[in-house]
Formats: structure tokens, sequence, C-alpha cells
């Protein structure tokens, strides 16, 4: 009896594993943020120091698609403020025609010393800190926190859907979109799934609003930003008023 409810257990871990299940997901990382720092992050500095295709008109088309897919549409925050979080070296954002753009973006000071054409001098305001960072100035003044292929780059998500949290108004929207994945790697250290994200953003007062996988035709038909088998794309509301 006792060695058929182990093996039982055996099936079911497999079977999670293979969903992107408990296991081996990870939300925070037990590597320090050090290495963070010199591993994924030295690895994302170089892959924007050579990716010409960020910079020519290809990027914002493609942008365009995938924010349409999504269901926004570029005069829809015009005067409000939108956050871009993990912006990267060129400005998805900018689709939103009008909106006061703010970047939270690590790499931001960076970007700007080193990658001639990055439009990130385009924000009006631009915070060169991880997202676990509280940015005081952000508290409260947010209409859209938005983040696109970036979550699982990072080293403290429950952090990050904090403090996200924090910086909407009371009406505001969180949209969190990135790479569904069963294993962590030097270059993505977290694992996130529907599983982990759950209790996360339910610890962090957020209300799931919707969530969607994958991204329709805007990406020539994959279905990732580059890892795993689908995105995980998140609607998100306050759930502390
Ligand atoms: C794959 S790029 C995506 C950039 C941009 N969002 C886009 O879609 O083009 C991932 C970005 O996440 C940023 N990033 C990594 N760790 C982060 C963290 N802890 N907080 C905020 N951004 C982070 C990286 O510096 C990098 O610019």
């Amino acid at each position: 009896m006792v060695a058929l409810k182990r093996r039982a257990r055996r099936v079911v871990n497999r079977l999670l594993r293979r969903r992107g299940g408990a296991p081996q997901v990870v939300a925070k990382t037990t590597e320090s943020r050090d290495k963070w720092a010199t591993e994924a992050q030295e690895g994302e500095f170089l892959f924007h120091k050579n990716n010409k295709w960020r910079q020519t008109p290809d990027f914002m088309r493609q942008t365009d698609r995938l924010l349409r897919h999504f269901g926004f549409t570029p005069e829809q925050y015009a005067g409000r403020t939108v956050v871009d979080v993990g912006a990267g070296s060129m400005l998805r954002t900018k689709f939103f025609t009008g909106a006061h753009l703010v970047v939270v973006e690590p790499l931001a000071d960076r970007f700007l010393t080193e990658i001639e054409n990055t439009d990130l001098k385009d924000a009006a305001e631009l915070y060169s800190t991880p997202a676990e960072q509280l940015i005081t100035e952000l508290v409260g003044r947010c209409d859209l926190v938005i983040s696109i292929n970036v979550l699982d780059h990072c080293y403290d998500f429950p952090q990050i859907v904090d403090n996200i949290r924090q910086y909407l108004k009371p009406d505001g929207l969180a949209f969190l979109t990135f790479d569904m994945h069963d294993k962590a790697d030097h270059m993505h250290p977290l694992s996130l799934t529907e599983q982990t994200c759950k209790p996360i953003f339910a610890k962090a007062k957020l209300r799931i609003e919707k969530v969607t996988t994958g991204v329709g035709d805007a990406l020539g038909g994959a279905q990732t930003y580059g890892h795993g088998p689908f995105t995980l794309n998140y609607w998100l509301r306050r759930a502390d008023i």
C-alpha cells in the first residue's frame, strides 16, 4: 500500500513537472542577486547592444501587432501615466501616443551610455533600477504598469508584484506578459507558472481580471518570446480597495 502511494506520488510529480507544476518552479531565486547581475544581466546587455533589428521600423510594427493582440489601442493612455517595467533598449510603450512614459530598467544607464540609438531618453521619467526595488515616486500614480518579456529574467517575483500593486492608481491596470517555462536557467533565473503566480498575486492583493496564453499571430506564429511552450498574459487590478 505504502509503495503504491509512493509510486502514485512520483507519477503526479512527473506530470506536474511536465505541466510546469510545483516541484521545479522558482518564483524567487535561490541564487544571489549578484549572480543575476553578473550572469543574466551581462548576457542581456550584450543581447541589446548587438540587436540591430530593435532599431528598425519592424520592431515597432511587431510591437503594434502584439499590443493590439492584447486589446490595447495607441490613444488609450493619452495624458495618463504608463510604466514600462524592464523596457529594454528600445521603447515598445511609445505605442501609447501622448502618454507620460516612465521606464524602470536596471540597464538603462548602460544602454544610454553604450547604445547610440537607444530611445530611452524619450521617456518622461527613467529609473535605472531593478523592479524589485520600490520606487517611492511612483506609488499610487500609475494608470498602466506594463511588462513585456521581463519577469522570468528577474530574481524576486513576489517583491516585484507587490511593488507594482503599490504603483497603481485605484482604477489602474497591471498587464504582465512573460514566457512560461518549467526550468530556470542562467539567463532566466525565474520559472513562473499559473500555479505559482496565482497565490503570489493574491498575497500582493492583486485580482486576476483575465489571464490568457500565447500571442496569436503577433510574432509570426510563435507563441513565446523565446522560451517555453507559451506566454502567460495577466490583466490585474487592485484588490485592496
Ligand atoms: C528580453 S528583454 C525585454 C525588453 C522589452 N520589454 C522588450 O519587450 O523589448 C528583458 C529586459 O528585462 C530587464 N530586466 C532583467 N531583470 C530585471 C529586473 N530585475 N527588473 C526590471 N527589469 C529587468 C533586462 O534588463 C532587459 O532589458
